[in-house]
């Protein structure tokens, strides 16, 4: 396959991770977001798929684009998800959340038999940290203080969009902590997550199956 845009080669190569019919977990982002388009053709001309969307713009998106699509309340049996990255380090770990949907991104992909990631070159990295930090959901209530318990683990700013806090799905805030490399992902999770008032964080530790990297040849890398 040949095409100029490195996510769209990507997305266009996650059509082959799909099942016959079945279930589809939809990613949040720019590369998600061609996936669904793409996905919207392949149910245009048949494909019995239904998807389970990772946010309110992946919903409207797929909605609007006449994807059938299964309640927000769960439980789902997804066959596979599809959904970008922010950072992918050598062993498939992930950072998420540039879009602050990392919180039902998780949820979708611990939901989900396989999980496929595709992203551009750029967000390839030796260690998670190198490029990008956590961000992390928070309650809004007492957010400062779950800001400065963060603060042991690196410099969190609470993300703003034009001077104004950003809000995820759920009314939440969202700090970006930045850490450096990450010596060991797995442990600083459990760290960040014992912290209250910690609803998610971005790190996706071990839960890409795949993660297909889009060129000009599009690169398959799999886990284990
Ligand atoms: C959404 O919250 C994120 O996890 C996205 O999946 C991630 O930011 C990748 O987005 P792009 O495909 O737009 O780079």
């Amino acid at each position: 396959m040949s095409t100029q845009d490195p996510k769209l080669a990507a997305a266009l190569a996650a059509l082959a991770e799909l099942p016959e019919a079945g279930v589809v977990g939809l990613g949040t982002g720019s590369t998600a977001k061609l996936f669904i388009d793409e996905l919207a053709k392949l149910v245009a001309a048949g494909r019995d798929l239904v998807g389970v969307p990772t946010s309110r713009a992946s919903r409207e998106q797929a909605e609007a684009l006449g994807i059938r699509l299964l309640d927000d309340d769960g439980p789902w049996s997804i066959d596979v998800t599809v959904d970008g990255a922010d950072e992918v380090d050598a062993a498939l770990h992930l950072i998420k959340g540039g879009g602050a949907a990392h919180a039902r991104e998780k949820i979708v992909n611990f939901a989900s038999r396989r999980n496929v990631i595709v992203v551009d070159p750029s967000k390839l990295s030796r260690r998670l940290g190198e490029k990008w930090p956590i961000p992390i959901e928070v309650l809004p209530f007492g957010h400062a203080s779950t800001a400065r318990a963060l603060a042991a683990h690196g410099s969190p700013n609470l993300r703003r969009r034009d001077g104004v806090p950003v809000r995820t799905d759920a009314g939440n805030l969202v700090y970006d902590l930045r850490t450096g490399e990450i010596d060991d992902p797995a442990a600083l999770e459990v760290l960040l997550r014992s912290v209250p008032g910690v609803v998610e964080t971005g790190l996706f530790v071990a839960r890409a199956d795949v993660v297909l990297v889009g060129g000009a040849t599009v690169r398959r890398l799999a886990r284990g």
